[in-house]
């Protein structure tokens, strides 16, 4: 068997693919793939400098850090390339500080010669030959050898090998992500474009490189939607035919569950969501997640709902939300029976606190929107909602319908939930009184008082403990 390229496999015609998950193979034998027509090649040839564009848009410790892990480079006798999203975004103007590296060498050395240079930790992964590298002010980059993936045949595995940046470039997903800056000190800056990503970031262009990108690997259907919505592209007409089949061939079934969970939570954490996700279903995508979700008018007020509450929470200053994708995943969740949300967060491998937040939400959020619709005393209130995350509490401020129920939950965002009782257990032991569950009891009772405003000074506390233990 020739050793081939993968590439080079699908300029010679094989009717044989090879669908990869992970570090899985599995044989596919490609039915219907449309004829993809050549790329035409790169736009230019000609070096490029991006040396003023990093030095006018990068902030000056950062460009002087890339010039100096340049400098570095220069001296290991290795090339260093930014790579990816980086490039992307610097050309575009998206401030974007997660650096990806490519070295022509050995990655993992140079990582540790850059680390002991700027006293920061080294991680390696000496399995893939990357390393991360955390900076004492926390930054990292991450860095890669430079590698090409050969296939001996059908069905095995990729033989995975150091390579020159054309190559490692070459398997990547995306035109646009394809673009490197070169940072070894005598040509710094200068652009890498093998494949006409520039040309395509000015067309606003979403195009895969070869015929076979999304059975490479079909997480890409979802990365270019994202990219799209993202960016305010478009897909290239080729692309759009070759995502089109790969989703009728069904092959993102056959994604590990961490991988379309992976996927999943990059849409959901995308800015707007609802866009990405509304284009999803315009590719009948949706049902990988589950059989019974589909896009509806619904679903499209509910996300812009969540959306204005996502923007309500931040307007309060209280401090991020930590997980806004949550709320996302719990309005996406929202059109499903309870058995199917079930079915969902069993396969996906989202985290475990966030899964039991969406597992309740499924059960309960209805019978509890219910109880916030009554106008009722403001500790009665607290107790509902005081054990419920903002995550939680963020998606119930989208679904309240009334006046009421949103006033409930505002108040205890806003109020209930930074009151507190000024005596604590070491004052109910002073005051004489047996530790025990008894504490709990009186301290619960104390807090419901200050939220319901029938105590405001200590002295009032002192009097109603006195009064409970009576
Ligand atoms: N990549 C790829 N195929 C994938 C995932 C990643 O080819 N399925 C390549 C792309 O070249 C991408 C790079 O790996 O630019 C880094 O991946 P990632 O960090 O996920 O992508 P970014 O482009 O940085 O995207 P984002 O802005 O969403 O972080």
């Amino acid at each position: 068997m020739p050793h081939l390229t993968w590439t080079g496999f699908w300029v010679l015609g094989d009717k044989h693919s090879l669908f990869r998950d992970g570090t899985e193979a599995v044989p596919y034998r490609f039915k219907s793939c449309p004829t993809v027509t050549p790329l035409p090649h790169p736009a230019s040839r000609t070096p490029r400098s991006l040396r003023s564009i990093m030095r006018e848009r990068l902030s000056v410790p950062f460009f002087s850090l890339l010039q100096e892990t340049g400098e570095l480079a220069e001296r290991r006798r290795v090339s260093v390339y930014a790579v990816g999203g980086f490039v992307r975004d610097l050309l575009l103007g998206i401030p974007n500080v997660d650096l990806d590296l490519v070295v022509e060498g050995h990655g993992i050395r140079f990582a540790k010669d850059l680390a002991r240079q700027y006293k920061a930790r080294v991680t390696p992964h000496e399995r893939f030959g990357t390393a991360t590298v955390t900076f004492p002010d926390g930054h990292t980059f991450d860095i890669a050898t430079a590698r090409s993936e050969s296939y001996d045949a059908p069905a095995a595995l990729p033989r995975v090998r150091r390579g020159s940046i054309k190559e490692d470039l070459c398997r990547r997903d995306f035109t646009i992500n394809t673009l490197a800056i070169r940072l070894n000190a005598p040509r710094f800056g200068e652009l890498v474009d093998h494949h006409g990503g520039r040309r395509d970031l000015k067309d606003k262009t979403i195009r895969v490189l070869h015929g076979l990108s999304f059975v490479d690997d079909p997480t890409r259907v979802f990365r270019a939607i994202r990219f799209e919505q993202r960016l305010g592209f478009h897909l290239h007409r080729d692309t759009a035919v070759l995502l089109t089949e790969t989703a009728k061939m069904g092959l993102v079934r056959s994604l590990s569950p961490s991988r379309l969970s992976g996927e999943l939570l990059h849409v959901l954490s995308e800015r707007e969501p609802g866009k990405t996700l509304a284009r999803l279903a315009d590719f009948n995508l949706l049902h990988f997640i589950h059989a019974q979700l589909k896009w509806s008018a619904g679903l499209a007020r509910l996300l812009d709902t969540v959306k204005q509450a996502i923007t309500w929470h931040a307007g309060l200053s209280l401090g991020r939300l930590a997980s806004p994708w949550v709320v996302y995943a719990m309005a996406l969740l929202d059109v499903l029976p309870h058995p199917a949300v079930q079915e969902t967060l069993a396969r996906l491998t989202f985290p475990r606190r966030h899964t039991q937040s969406l597992l309740w939400v499924s059960q309960e959020s209805a019978r509890l929107l219910q109880t916030l619709d009554r106008t009722a005393k403001p500790s009665e209130m607290f107790r509902a909602l005081c054990n419920l995350p903002d995550e939680t509490l963020v998606f119930l401020m989208a679904k309240a319908r009334s006046t009421q129920g949103k006033q409930n939950i505002s108040d205890q965002i806003t109020t209930y939930r930074r009151v507190g009782s000024i005596l604590n257990g070491n004052d109910l032991k002073a005051m004489g009184l047996k530790p025990g569950p008894l504490y709990n009891r009186i301290l619960d009772r104390l807090l419901d008082a200050r939220v319901d405003g029938t105590v405001e000074t200590e002295a009032n506390e002192r009097r109603l403990v006195r009064r409970m233990v009576k």
